[in-house]
């Protein structure tokens, strides 16, 4: 049990360059929190320095309220599961597992040792591989053994450095069920290191997002989902990513590429002086309006769709538009800052699967303002964040972790059977 509280942490290697910038941050005990971003934005520092692989250049790191910046890794009781795994390959998978019980020399017994060995193999599903090397498992079954060695000891939080980068998408999207599951029955404090935000929003009680070693915001999933707090973090978190449109001030509306919208009454004080925003919408809250379900303030627009998916379960169509002047260089800067990973000159409408659309069609759409964002092109920051729904999210999210902790405990000192 631990928690763990980082203060104004900063990480500056050998070329002065700042790594990590002045994160602080709450690690709440027996919380999943998920460090996300970009490659290079400092997530493996980050986590390198909390387990004491790395030196803190300044800041403070504390375990339960006591500073650790000086403490050698083995003195801090933490477990760390690395992408590579780092199995000894010439023993066994029972061996691999007890390999830390066997290292703190004289602290358990053969019985302890075997009894703690087949409980983490239970647990992982690894019973009847115990006795085969490393060598001759499936990818997915090393990373069981690589989590069996880090659960065993008896460690105040679990460390993850991206463990299930090496695996195919289906075995992913298992392990990812696994370690939900893991985490929630031992109650361990855990930080979770991934690149993939489908992870970080499935397995995160919180997750920090984090660009060029500047922490942008800490929250629930749905939080930042629903209320974040600028572009970046509205484009880095969903796929498809939010649609960014540029919206020029005309007196009360927004006028959008296919269509003019009232300035939501939250945005007109904050964007006063200002003749250019940018409008972020999420691909599923644009509708085909053929489909009947428009909202009651619905703004409408057609355009020509250029190409559509269909999925079987959902169905994409591409709309192009065109971007000119400042709004185009700060979306191409955005899709830098994204590993390019978003188109920014076409809009992603995720529609029903009924959906008759087709590519060519000149098509109707609708979408309800209310659920637009507006950000600010300089900066970034987002207008219509509403930090009372974000305080009420925040709280909802707590109180769903503490209950999923309770209902695991109390499932755990249920006799079996
Ligand atoms: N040993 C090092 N010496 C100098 N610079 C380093 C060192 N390790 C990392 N960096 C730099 O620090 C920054 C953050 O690196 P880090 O490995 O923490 O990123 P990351 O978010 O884990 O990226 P990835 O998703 O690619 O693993 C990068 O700019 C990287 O080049
Ligand atoms: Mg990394």
């Amino acid at each position: 049990m631990a928690e763990i509280t980082l203060q104004n942490i900063v990480k500056k290697y050998g070329d002065g360059f700042p790594a990590v910038n002045d994160v602080s941050l709450d690690i709440r005990d027996g919380e999943f929190m998920i460090f996300v971003g970009p490659s290079g934005c400092g997530k493996s520092t980050l986590l390198r320095m909390v387990v004491g692989l790395e030196d803190i250049t300044s800041g403070d790191l504390l375990i339960d309220g006591s500073k650790v910046n000086d403490l050698s890794p083995k003195d801090r009781n933490l477990s760390m599961v690395f992408q590579n795994y780092a199995l000894y390959p010439h023993l066994s998978v029972f061996e691999n597992i007890a390999f830390p019980l066997r290292l703190a020399k004289g602290k358990h017994d053969e019985a302890q040792i075997r009894s703690k060995v087949e409980n983490a193999a239970d647990m992982l599903e690894l019973r009847e591989h115990l006795e085969r090397k490393p060598g001759n498992l499936s990818g997915g079954q090393r990373q069981r053994v690589a989590m069996g060695r880090a659960i065993v000891r008896d460690a105040d939080a679990f460390l993850f450095d991206e463990p299930l980068s090496n695996l195919d998408a289906k075995l992913r999207g298992q392990m990812r069920t696994e370690i939900a599951r893991m985490q929630r029955r031992m109650g361990t404090t855990t930080i979770y290191v991934t690149h993939d935000q489908t992870e970080a929003l499935t397995l995160g009680d919180r997750v920090s997002v984090l660009k060029k070693g500047v922490l942008q915001q800490c929250a629930s999933p749905r939080e930042l989902y629903d209320q974040p707090v600028n572009l970046f973090v509205a484009g880095f978190i969903g796929t498809p990513p939010m649609n960014f449109l540029p919206a020029e001030v005309r007196g009360d509306e927004l006028v959008l590429p296919f269509s003019t919208v009232p300035i939501p009454p939250a945005v007109k004080e904050r964007a006063a002086g200002k003749d250019l925003l940018i409008v972020g919408i999420r691909p599923e809250h644009i509708k085909d309006a053929r489909l009947g379900d428009r909202p009651e303030e619905a703004a409408a627009f057609s355009a020509v769709v250029d190409v559509t998916e269909w999925l079987g379960n959902e169905q994409y169509a591409y709309v192009p538009f065109s971007v000119e002047g400042d709004v185009a260089h700060k979306l191409e800067e955005l899709d830098r800052d994204l590993d390019g990973e978003g188109m920014r000159t076409q809009m992603v409408v995720n529609l029903d699967p009924r959906s008759r659309i087709l590519e060519g069609d000149e098509a109707d759409f609708v979408f309800d303002p209310a659920v637009m964002h507006v950000f600010d092109p300089e900066g970034g920051d987002c207008l219509t964040r509403d930090d009372a729904k974000a305080a009420e999210i925040a709280q909802q999210s707590e109180a769903d972790r503490k209950r999923a902790l309770e209902r695991a405990r109390v499932r755990e000192e249920r006799p079996v059977g």
